[in-house]
């Protein structure tokens, strides 16, 4: 994978700015540069407004703005718009954006007529304030490979936490174990991580002529199709599984795996993903089903164990 950003050659050029979402991890990239890292003071006024103020002194730098977008998906855009138009302004040479966890990247096409294309007006607002590169992990958009590509108009670098997470999941477990992903979106990242494409596949019928979502003719929004699950061919009976994802979201889906690979007689079960959203009551949901459970820190979560700084710090260094 190519991780190279069109960026100037020298390192010290270099300043961390972190935004209130990502302070530690920010920090953390900033120390194994070397680099001097400023956070930047942020908070709401009472009526629900954001205020920034950068204090330091980035005028011809290269700023890296670190600001993960969940919890509170919006306020954290607008932190990183004013963050990002306030370096501009201040006549920094070059805005790269870190986005551990980009929002709004599920929203990646029009899945019925009149919807927004979410991340598509994300991405030109971030090109407005002045954003020439973006770095982050495991997006959902498009479920696009980990590498370079082009995020409608700024250049990306999509990481891949998998690798990561595995080898944590090694150490921690010291045993064998089988990877595979609960579900076809999650096929890119598994192959990715292992080299090969073990996933749990699911059915998608129509309700009205019975037939597979791809034969079906009759005129139904893809939400209504009914969906099955495939009799797995993968045999789980005494194996250690680990169910990995790029998210957790309201956990339905890796619950749903984890009982599956369950029920078909594995022996340990780990659940895992990059991004950890964790809504309701998911998180305890799948502790108490799991014998271990791991994320990274993209979204700072109880159980985000795995540090992504690593590779963040690597692609900013291959310059
Ligand atoms: C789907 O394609 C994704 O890879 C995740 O499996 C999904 O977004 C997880 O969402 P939830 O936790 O709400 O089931």
């Amino acid at each position: 994978m190519k991780n190279v950003l069109n960026l100037r050659p020298q390192l010290n050029h270099m300043i961390i700015l972190n935004g209130s979402k990502s302070q530690s991890l920010g920090e953390k990239i900033a120390m194994d540069l070397g680099l001097k890292f400023e956070n930047v003071s942020t908070r709401i006024f009472p009526d629900g407004e954001t205020y920034i103020r950068i204090e330091a002194d980035v005028k011809a730098r290269d700023a890296v703005i670190v600001q993960t977008m969940f919890p509170n998906q919006n306020d954290s855009l607008i932190e990183f718009l004013l963050i990002a138009g306030t370096l501009k302004d201040m006549g920094v040479d070059k805005i790269i954006a870190v986005v551990p966890y980009l929002a709004y990247s599920r929203q990646d096409r029009r899945f019925q007529i009149g919807e927004s294309l979410s991340i598509k007006t994300v991405t030109e607002l971030m090109k407005s304030v002045g954003v020439e590169e973006l770095v982050t992990i495991d997006t959902h958009y498009q479920h696009v490979e980990p590498g370079r590509f082009h995020l409608f108009n700024i250049p990306c670098t999509n990481l891949s936490a998998g690798r990561l997470l595995l080898d944590h999941i090694q150490e921690k477990i010291n045993d064998g174990f089988m990877t595979i992903g609960p579900d076809l979106g999650s096929s890119e990242m598994v192959k990715y991580a292992t080299g090969e494409e073990r996933v749990l596949k699911k059915e998608k019928k129509c309700p009205i002529c019975g037939k597979p979502a791809q034969e079906c003719k009759c005129r139904i929004t893809k939400k209504k199709y009914e969906i099955t699950e495939v009799e797995s061919e993968l045999d789980f009976s005494g194996k250690n599984v680990v169910i990995l994802d790029d998210i957790i979201a309201s956990g339905g889906t890796m619950i749903k795996a984890v009982k599956k690979v369950k029920s078909e007689g594995a022996n340990k079960v780990i659940a895992t993903a990059t991004h950890g959203l964790f809504m309701k009551d998911s998180l305890i949901r799948l502790k108490e089903i799991t014998d271990y459970l791991v994320v990274t820190d993209t979204i700072s979560t109880p159980v985000s164990n795995v540090s992504v700084a690593p590779l963040i710090v690597e692609t900013l260094k291959n310059i």
